[in-house]
């Protein structure tokens, strides 16, 4: 009996990244991103020194991996492509990438998964990052001659593309901590990359509806609800500047058009606000996303700030404290909070506040470490706690739905166990669980279970 029932034609599927998942990473004319190089130069940086050259072998058995799509029922599939296997000079396509691409694109539609194609997922061609990466605005115009290519020559079977997949945290990671290249610590500069990442989805957009292409473009957010400690002022004030910073700072410019006022006040008064040139406000104005894919892993908790500013570096952490709510529960593998009611707050934000445009659900997932402890007799892992986390949040985001918010999808993270970015094979997330000694897949509990609520829509 299915008590929750979603809309028709919702899509039950899964996101993935290239990076994570093809491997093949210096075949086939591949030229090098960021992970390639920073794993040549610093291996121990990564769990148990494992890079991105093989992951999860997709490159090469993504038919069987399809097939098992299909055999779980997913109806739709999230990839991304890499910039740097097609364009490995930024300018000539490499045919073997493209082949790869379009059997990939076919196989999905002939199993009836539908693509979405997504663009950018963290992995910057080392030669753009040499000239500085989003910090420069000629990787702008670069980006959109790769989307332009990109829509040439996979738009006529791919009605759905995504411009980022959570472009704010590159800045987060890579400009204002330590956790990916080319970690830099600096507000200033982390400003300037987000600001021209916005930049180049609006751009890529622009050209989409140029090239009079026949489907939809959107953009994917990690948003992570702020929730303050107290109704205090000052609580209430630093949770406002925790969402200007994580979550407003895209989701504004991509649904709206706009950036918040107070954003722009905030940095103008600490000299932190980028160089614009004539038309670029006009241009994200102009081309604000057709969906929206939203990323949700934990909420924010925050406090007023009590704790010391410790340097004289202006960071976003300089105007709120983390807060530790005493009923919390977490996933201690992963160190993030299972909120399952953000997904429900999320929704009604949208509908609210974002014109109640279309979205989906585009990664929701629980990362869990040494998965090899619950495999039964069978030689399926019984992960019950991956089953319990989607469910709670299921329902909450059907409760979401029946007040009358407009999402059109439920993606979790992830398909099969993949690369993470510093924690490699570590935590593993998959509907399928990868044996990396053979690369061979088997459908976990968890998997079973989902296949059901796909066939049945609902649960
Ligand atoms: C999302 C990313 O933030 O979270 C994925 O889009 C990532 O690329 C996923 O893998 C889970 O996070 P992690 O760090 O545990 O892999």
């Amino acid at each position: 009996m299915v008590t929750y029932k979603f809309p028709k034609d919702f899509l039950w599927g899964a996101a993935a990244s290239a990076t994570q998942t093809e491997g093949a990473a210096d075949k086939d004319g591949k030229a090098k991103n960021i992970w390639d190089y920073w794993y040549e130069i610093e291996p121990e940086r990564f769990h148990e020194e494992v890079g991105p050259q093989v992951t999860s072998n997709f490159y090469s058995s993504f038919k069987e991996d399809i097939k098992r799509m299909e055999v779980i029922n997913l109806n739709s599939f999230r990839p991304s492509i890499s910039w740097s296997r097609l364009l490995p000079d930024g300018k000539n396509v490499n045919q073997k990438a493209v082949a790869f691409y379009n059997s990939m694109i076919d196989e999905l539609l002939e199993h009836e998964v539908e693509p979405i194609i997504n663009l950018y997922h963290f992995d910057m061609p080392l030669h753009f990052q040499k000239i500085g990466g989003w910090e420069n605005r000629e990787v702008v115009k670069a980006f959109n001659y790769y989307a332009e290519t990109a829509f040439k020559l996979f738009g006529n079977r791919v009605k759905k593309w995504t411009t980022f997949n959570e472009p704010i945290v590159p800045v987060e990671m890579g400009y204002l901590n330590h956790y990916h290249y080319p970690c830099v610590v600096d507000m200033k500069r982390a400003v300037v990359v987000a600001y021209h990442s916005m930049l180049a989805s609006a751009k890529a957009i622009h050209s989409y509806r140029e090239m009079k292409q026949d489907g939809e473009i959107g953009i994917i957010l990690n948003l992570t609800p702020s929730y303050p400690r107290s109704d205090s002022k000052e609580d209430l004030e630093a949770s406002k500047i925790a969402d200007l910073f994580y979550n407003r700072s895209f989701l504004d410019p991509s649904v709206l058009g706009t950036y918040p006022d107070e954003l722009v006040q905030l940095l103008r008064r600490y000299d932190l606000l980028p160089t614009k040139e004539d038309g670029d406000l006009q241009l994200i104005r102009d081309n604000t996303v057709d969906f929206l894919g939203v990323n949700y892993y934990q909420p924010r908790r925050v406090k007023v700030k009590e704790t010391p500013i410790e340097s004289e570096t202006i960071l976003p952490e300089n105007f709120f404290d983390p807060y530790v709510w005493p009923e919390r529960r977490m996933n201690p593998y992963r160190g993030w909070e299972i909120y399952e009611k953000g997904i429900y707050d999320i929704a009604i934000n949208i509908k609210d506040n974002y014109g109640n445009i279309p979205w989906y659900v585009a990664e929701n997932g629980m990362g869990v470490e040494n998965e090899q402890r619950f495999i039964n007799e069978s030689g399926m892992i019984e992960d019950d706690y991956r089953i319990d986390f989607y469910r709670e949040h299921l329902k909450w985001l059907h409760k979401g739905i029946q007040e009358g918010s407009n999402c059109f999808g439920y993606h979790v993270w992830t398909f099969m166990d993949n690369w993470s970015w510093l924690n490699a094979y570590k935590n593993r997330y998959g509907l399928y669980r990868i044996d990396l000694d053979t690369q061979e897949r088997s459908l976990k509990r968890s998997g079973e279970w989902f296949s059901k609520i796909a066939k049945n829509n609902g649960l």
